[in-house]
C-alpha cells in the first residue's frame, strides 16, 4: 500500500468497477432462465451455461486486477461528510464483496468441474479451461446449492450497496462520478 492515498479513483479502477458490476449483474441474470431451458433445446441450453460461465470468469479475473490495483496504488479515502457510522459499515460490506466476488466463480467453477454431465468450460466460447476435478454427484449437489446461495447474497449486497451510494449522491455527500466515470476529466485549454 503506497504512504499516501490518491485523490481519487484510476480510470483503471471505475473501469474495473463498472465492468465487474456488468459482468455479476449480467451473470445472475442468465442464471435463472438458462436452469430452466429443457434438454431438448440443448444448443440453447449449452450456449446459455457457457455465456454464464464467461460472465462470471470475467467477473472473477476484474476482481482479481482491482485487488491488484489497490494493494499497489490503494483507494481515495471515503467522503468526510458521511458520520463515522456509514464509512464503517462501508468498510465491512466492500471487503464482503470483495470476498463473494471471489468466491462466487470459484464455487461455480467447482459446480461446473464437478457436473455428472461433464459440460466443458469455454471462457469467451473458445478458450477452455480445464476442470481440476471431476464429477461427484455429492459434490455438485452440495457446490450447487452453496454457489447460489453465495450468487443471491453477492447480488442482494451489491444491491443495498447501490441503493446507499445514491442515496449518498442524492443527499450530495458522495458524488456517483467519483466511480461512475468511464473517461478522465476533459482538461480545458485556455486560449
Ligand atoms: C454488482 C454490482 C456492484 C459490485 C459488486 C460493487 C462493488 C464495489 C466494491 C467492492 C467497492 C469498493 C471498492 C474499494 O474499496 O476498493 C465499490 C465502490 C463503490 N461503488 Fe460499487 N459495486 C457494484 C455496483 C455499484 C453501483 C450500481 C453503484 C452506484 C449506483 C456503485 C457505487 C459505488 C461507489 C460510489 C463506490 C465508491 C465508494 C467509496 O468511495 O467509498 N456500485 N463497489
Ligand atoms: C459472479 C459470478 C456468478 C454469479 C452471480 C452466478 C450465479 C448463479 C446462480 C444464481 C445460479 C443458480 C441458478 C439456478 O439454480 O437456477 C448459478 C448456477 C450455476 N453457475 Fe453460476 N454464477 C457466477 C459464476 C459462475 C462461474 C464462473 C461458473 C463456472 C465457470 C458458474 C457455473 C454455474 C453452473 C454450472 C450453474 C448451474 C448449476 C445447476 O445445474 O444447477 N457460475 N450461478
Amino acid at each position: 500500500m503506497p504512504a499516501e492515498l490518491p485523490r481519487d479513483w484510476s480510470l483503471a479502477q471505475r473501469r474495473l468497477h463498472g465492468l465487474t458490476a456488468a459482468c455479476v449483474v449480467a451473470a445472475f441474470a442468465v442464471a435463472w432462465p438458462m436452469a430452466g431451458v429443457p434438454l431438448a433445446q440443448l444448443l440453447l441450453k449449452f450456449l446459455l451455461y457457457q455465456l454464464h460461465k464467461t460472465l462470471g470468469i470475467a467477473a472473477f479475473l476484474a476482481t482479481l486486477a482491482r485487488l491488484v490495483l489497490r494493494a499497489r496504488r490503494g483507494r481515495p479515502a471515503a467522503s468526510a461528510l458521511l458520520p463515522p457510522w456509514q464509512r464503517r459499515a462501508a468498510r465491512v460490506v466492500h471487503a464482503a464483496l470483495y470476498v463473494l466476488l471471489v468466491a462466487v466463480p470459484v464455487l461455480g467453477y467447482f459446480t461446473a468441474a464437478t457436473a455428472p454431465a461433464e459440460i466443458p468450460t469455454f471462457f469467451l466460447g473458445f478458450i477452455r479451461v480445464p476442470h481440476v476435478v471431476g464429477p461427484h454427484e455429492g459434490a455438485f449437489t452440495l457446490l450447487r446449492l452453496v454457489h447460489r446461495a453465495a450468487a443471491i447474497l453477492l447480488d442482494v449486497l451489491a444491491a443495498g450497496h447501490a441503493l446507499a451510494a445514491l442515496h449518498n449522491h442524492l443527499r450530495g455527500i458522495a458524488p456517483l462520478a467519483t466511480i461512475w466515470r468511464w473517461r478522465t476529466a476533459r482538461t480545458r485549454h485556455s486560449a
